[in-house]
Formats: structure tokens, C-alpha cells, sequence
């Protein structure tokens, strides 16, 4: 039903419209860290999203600046600043989809697990008002070590009592956009029709692109397979180095999270989509938190689609993989738990 039609009925029916403020028909997306360098091409993307009603964006510092600055863009999404931890609850509240890109980035020389230190608290943080403001939103973290800040938003939501494990989500998004890149260029495919799975974690190792499933079907030599899978793992640190101290993917990480959100939203409105993302997941034994494709619905993810048939050489990547996640899904839920 039309958004007028359903709170017309609700009037009639002596029920509150705001009981009616219904996610699928004006979907408000709030963008945690937008003035940073995910944020603002991200903030520009969802912009010119046309599903996206509302977009609220939030930042510790510049804010105002930037929302000025989309506002002026002749789209329909409304959109509103929120800047310090006294704006957050405003700025996430009744939001149907939060994406987080706040926190430091990697400089050369760095892990992702180096990022831990800063941005865990950040996270933490954040998550302890979306349960307050916005328990039922979808949430979709693109902070670092994702490995670790997925476990840490998820154990937050739990001791509020709010945690639903369909609702919280890693981006490995960029995973996905890269395979498809390096993939498409070395094959000469379209890369706009090409598609690659990429199931574990985002770092390192735990990055395990399934080249036996790419579509349209795809022969590698294992020479290929052996240089394009790190080629894969490595592409953070690619663009980090490339950018010499200067951070590291914002371009192609704001359009992976704009594809995500896009997803999300396309999903809570009734449009079922499969992406890869890092979640709660009985997919591979030993380990509570995978990336495989998984079906997205009106309550986040509706189905876990698993990692299919792999190749031999892709299972052993997956059964490397689960100590080096456990270790940090461990750091994650300590440190909310010790604290
Ligand atoms: P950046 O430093 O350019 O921007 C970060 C923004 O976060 C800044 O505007 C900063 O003010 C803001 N911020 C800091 N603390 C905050 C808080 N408590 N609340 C709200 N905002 C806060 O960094 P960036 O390049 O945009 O990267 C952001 C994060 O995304 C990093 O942790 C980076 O490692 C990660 N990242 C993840 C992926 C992925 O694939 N998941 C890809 C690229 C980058
Ligand atoms: C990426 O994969 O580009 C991000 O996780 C950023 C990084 O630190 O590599």
C-alpha cells in the first residue's frame, strides 16, 4: 500500500500515524562517520539514491559542512547533519539501515588489527545508541578490523537485549567489486555482468574469493588462480601503499557500501537480493561469524546461502581462515565483555 493510503487507514482506525511510519515506504538511512573519506562520496551516493527518503549524517566534526553541501543536490532524499555523541541518538533513531564507516583508517606498514585499538571503542560506542534509538534497524559496518567490529556492535546489541543476528552485518562488498574488477580485466569479461563470490572475512587471509564460482563461467589455470587470489587478499594494502600515508579505498569503498545499502533497503522493501556479507553464521563449523552470499528480506538476512561447492584449493583457504577469525571474533567480544 501507498504511504498516504496506509496512514489514511491508520487515522480511520483512531490508530496514531506515526504508528504507521513504515520503513519500506520512506526509508531513512543514517551514515555514521560522513565527513570522513568514505563518508562524503558515500553520503554522494546514497544521495542520488532514489530509495533513500532520509538521510541523516552524522560526524564528530564537519558535518553541517557537507550536508549543506548535498542538500543542494536536486534529488529527493531529505537530509539532515548530526554532529557529537549529543546528536547521535536524533540522527539514528527510526533509521531503517545505519552505515558505519567512522574510525581511523590504515596507514603503510599496518594491519587492519592495528585499527583495532581506536576503533573498537568507536563502535562500541555507536552501537550502544542505534540499541537505544534504533534496535530494529539493519546495520552494516564497514569500521576496521570488520573481522572484530561486527562481533563487538553484536555483543553490544545482546547486552541491551535488542541483538537480532539477521539485523547486523560486516561490508565485504569491496571484496566482491575488487574480484570482479581483477577478474573481468584479466578475462576481458564485462565487468558489469561479472560476478564472484567472496565468502570468509575482510583481512588477509580470511578474504577467500571463490574463482570456481564465478558467472558467466570462467576457466582459470591454477597459475592464475595462485597470483589473482592474493591479488585479492592484498588490495586494501595495494590502495594504502598507492596512497602512501594518506589512508586508504574511500572511491571504491563508498561505491561498494552505496551498492550494500542499496541492497539492504531494496531487500526491507520487499525486493529479495543476494550480496556477501560478514554475519552470524552456522556456514562453516568452528566459527560464528562468515561472509558467504546470503539472501536479503524485509528483516535483513533471510537466508544464509552458504559457500556452495568449492574447490579444493578454496577449502583449504576456508579452513585457514576459521582460527585466524575466531582469534578475532575472541578480541571482539572481550573487549566488550571486559568492559
Ligand atoms: P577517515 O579518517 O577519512 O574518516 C573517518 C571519519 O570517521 C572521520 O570523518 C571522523 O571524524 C569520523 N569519526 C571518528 N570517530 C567517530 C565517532 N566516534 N563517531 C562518528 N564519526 C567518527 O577514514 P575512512 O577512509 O573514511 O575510513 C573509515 C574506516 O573504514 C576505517 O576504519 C577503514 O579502515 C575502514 N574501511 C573499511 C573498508 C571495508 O571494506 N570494510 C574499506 C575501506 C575502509
Ligand atoms: C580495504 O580493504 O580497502 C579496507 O579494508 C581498508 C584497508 O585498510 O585495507
Amino acid at each position: 500500500l501507498p504511504a498516504k493510503t496506509l496512514v489514511q487507514a491508520a487515522a480511520n482506525s483512531g490508530l496514531r500515524a506515526v504508528s504507521v511510519r513504515h520503513s519500506s515506504q520512506a526509508p531513512k538511512v543514517a551514515l555514521l562517520g560522513a565527513a570522513g573519506g568514505i563518508g562524503q562520496p558515500l553520503g554522494l551516493l546514497l544521495k542520488q539514491d532514489p530509495l533513500v527518503a532520509h538521510l541523516a549524517l552524522y560526524d564528530v566534526v564537519n558535518t553541517p559542512g557537507v550536508a549543506a553541501d548535498l542538500s543542494h543536490i536536486d534529488s529527493n532524499a531529505k537530509v539532515t547533519a548530526h554532529t557529537g555523541p549529543k546528536e547521535l541518538y536524533a540522527a539514528v533513531e527510526n533509521a531503517d539501515v545505519i552505515v558505519i564507516p567512522a574510525g581511523v583508517p590504515r596507514k603503510p606498514g599496518m594491519t587492519r588489527d592495528d585499527l583495532f585499538n581506536t576503533n573498537a571503542g568507536i563502535v562500541r560506542d555507536l552501537a550502544a545508541v542505534i540499541a537505544k534509538a534504533s534496535p530494529k534497524a539493519l546495520i552494516a559496518i564497514i569500521t576496521n578490523p570488520v573481522n572484530s567490529t561486527v562481533p563487538i556492535a553484536s555483543e553490544v546489541l545482546k547486552k541491551a537485549g535488542v541483538y537480532d543476528p539477521k539485523r547486523v552485518f560486516g561490508v565485504t562488498t569491496l571484496d566482491v567489486v575488487r574480484s570482479q574488477a581483477f577478474v573481468s580485466e584479466l578475462k576481458g569479461h564485462d565487468a558489469t555482468k561479472t560476478v564472484v563470490p567472496v565468502v570468509g572475512g575482510h583481512a588477509g587471509i580470511t578474504i577467500i574469493p571463490l574463482l570456481s564460482q564465478v558467472t558467466p563461467s570462467t576457466k582459470f589455470s591454477e597459475e592464475e588462480i595462485a597470483k589473482l587470489t592474493p591479488r585479492i587478499q592484498d588490495a586494501g594494502t595495494e590502495v594504502v601503499n598507492a596512497k602512501a600515508g594518506a589512508g586508504s579505498a574511500t572511491l571504491s569503498m563508498a561505491l561498494a557500501g552505496a551498492r550494500f545499502a542499496n541492497a539492504l533497503v531494496r531487500g526491507i522493501k520487499g525486493e529479495k537480493n543476494v550480496q556477501c556479507a560478514y554475519v552470524a553464521s552456522d556456514a562453516v563449523k568452528g566459527v560464528e561469524y562468515f561472509s558467504t552470499p546470503v539472501e536479503l528480506g524485509p528483516n535483513g538476512v533471510e537466508k544464509i546461502l552458504g559457500v556452495g561447492k568449492v574447490s579444493a584449493f578454496e577449502q583449504k583457504l576456508i579452513d585457514a581462515s576459521v582460527p585466524e577469525l575466531n582469534k578475532n571474533i575472541a578480541k571482539g567480544v572481550a573487549f566488550v565483555k571486559g568492559n
